[in-house]
């Protein structure tokens, strides 16, 4: 029987090891603690706005303008649909869990004619099916999740924008999962919309909306037939009245400009921190990181004798999606970790919502100091609910992993 000892009692919060928002840096979270500063004012842009601008440019591997709003990541999907499609135009959506079905959601609502492109959930994407059916489709756009939260996958980002040039569509990619966390190569790619949220490998707090645009982007923006149906999230908007001429917008540089929405400046202020902490790691060793973390997590949950849901060979570094064993509930399993171990992990969503269970390994939860007590409690957890593991098998095989990723 479970043991009568309430481990939590002494936390006030469980560690998240969901799939984000996830643990923050301490310096980030220190950032935010200040009186307010006004977003209009020379002070914040030049100190705060700007360098966090310019240093997320080398975070996305681009030369393009990174916009910053407010918002979350689908505010970023959002605004890069509503600003480039107009009714009728012909999106192709990959769609491989939730949130390439968010996607195509998005897209109908801003009039697109939208095809979707199913990927059994969990499985490889067909590049050579893909691409016939950019061909017969013809779209204006083919958008991608590059990291599906929902299956725990990774999707070859560089071969589907390969294709979406090939038929000279914009290629729109979700990176809300990777960005920080994977290598995400935007201009070597051709990624025309890179859109994300700052609350998952980026570990700074939710709240902030990002997207980089590439020249061809704007092009198709300017040769909109009619304005976007959004005033606050038009991009062109931003081009006209932030985005300086150097960086592909219409202000000249070193004039003044204004904001065409107020920036938060306390976010703003923790992201500045989360992009000095991630570029002073380096992007490189940040997702070697990521790739380190993942795989000890996966063969933790193997030692356990759990199965991951995806194929392996698309198994995310920064989201793993485990099935749970016959007979056990995932929503037992995380509320158990919560409420006597004081971890929180996510259960599946949508259709494997009964079946799976879900671990971040983002910012700097990707690392031996939270996988490996993560794993310890998966495994009490377990067995408090049933499930018979060998105790400490997992934790053994991820530290084997550590130890030998950092010889
Ligand atoms: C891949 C992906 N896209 C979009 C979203 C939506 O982002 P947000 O919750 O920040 O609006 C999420 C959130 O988990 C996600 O994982």
């Amino acid at each position: 029987m479970p043991s009568t000892i309430n481990w939590t009692q002494v936390h006030t919060r469980p560690v998240l090891m969901i799939p984000g928002p996830t643990e923050l840096p301490f310096p980030v979270m220190q950032a935010m603690n200040q009186p307010p500063a006004i977003q209009y004012d020379r002070s914040f842009d030049e100190g705060v706005l700007e360098p966090t601008t310019l240093g997320l440019r080398d975070v996305f591997q681009t030369r393009n303008e990174v916009l910053v709003m407010p918002g979350s990541g689908r505010t970023a999907l959002e605004a890069g649909a509503v600003s480039v499609i107009e009714p009728g135009d012909r999106v192709l959506v990959v769609g491989a869990g939730v949130f390439g079905l968010m996607m195509r959601e998005i897209m109908s609502r801003v009039g697109a004619d939208a095809t979707e492109f199913p990927i059994e959930w969990g499985a490889r994407l067909d590049v050579e099916r893909l691409a016939r059916e950019a061909e017969r489709v013809r779209p204006k756009a083919i958008t991608l999740v590059h990291n599906e939260t929902s299956t725990g996958t990774t999707y070859p980002a560089a071969e589907v924008a390969k294709i979406a040039r090939s038929v000279d569509a914009l290629v729109m990619l979700d990176t809300v999962s990777s960005i920080a966390g994977l290598d995400v190569r935007t201009d070597e790619w051709g990624v025309d919309l890179n859109m994300t949220g700052s609350q998952k490998c980026l570990a700074a707090p939710l709240g902030m909306a990002l997207v980089s645009v590439s020249p061809r982007a704007w092009d198709v923006m300017e040769r909109r037939k009619k304005k976007a149906q959004s005033f606050a999230y038009d991009l062109l908007r931003w081009r006209t009245n932030w985005v300086p001429v150097s960086r592909g917008g219409k202000v000249p540089d070193g004039t003044p400009r204004s904001q065409p929405i107020s920036i938060p400046t306390h976010l703003t202020s923790a992201l500045q921190v989360a992009v000095r902490l991630i570029l002073e790691e380096g992007i490189a060793n940040r997702a070697r990181r990521h790739a380190l973390a993942g795989d000890a997590l996966r063969a933790g949950v193997a030692a356990m004798g759990l199965t991951m849901f995806p194929d392996p060979t698309i198994a995310s570094n920064t989201v793993s999606c485990i099935r749970t064993p016959t007979g056990i509930e995932p929503a037992a399993v995380v509320a158990r970790m919560r409420e006597q171990y004081g971890i929180l992990i996510g259960t599946g969503l949508d259709r494997i919502r009964a079946s799976t269970l879900r671990i971040g390994t983002m910012g700097i939860t990707a690392s031996p100091h939270y996988v490996l007590p993560t794993l310890s409690a998966l495994e009490l957890a377990l067995r408090d609910v049933g499930y018979k593991c060998e105790p400490g098998a997992g934790v053994a095989a991820a530290q084997k992993v550590f130890a030998n990723g950092a010889a």
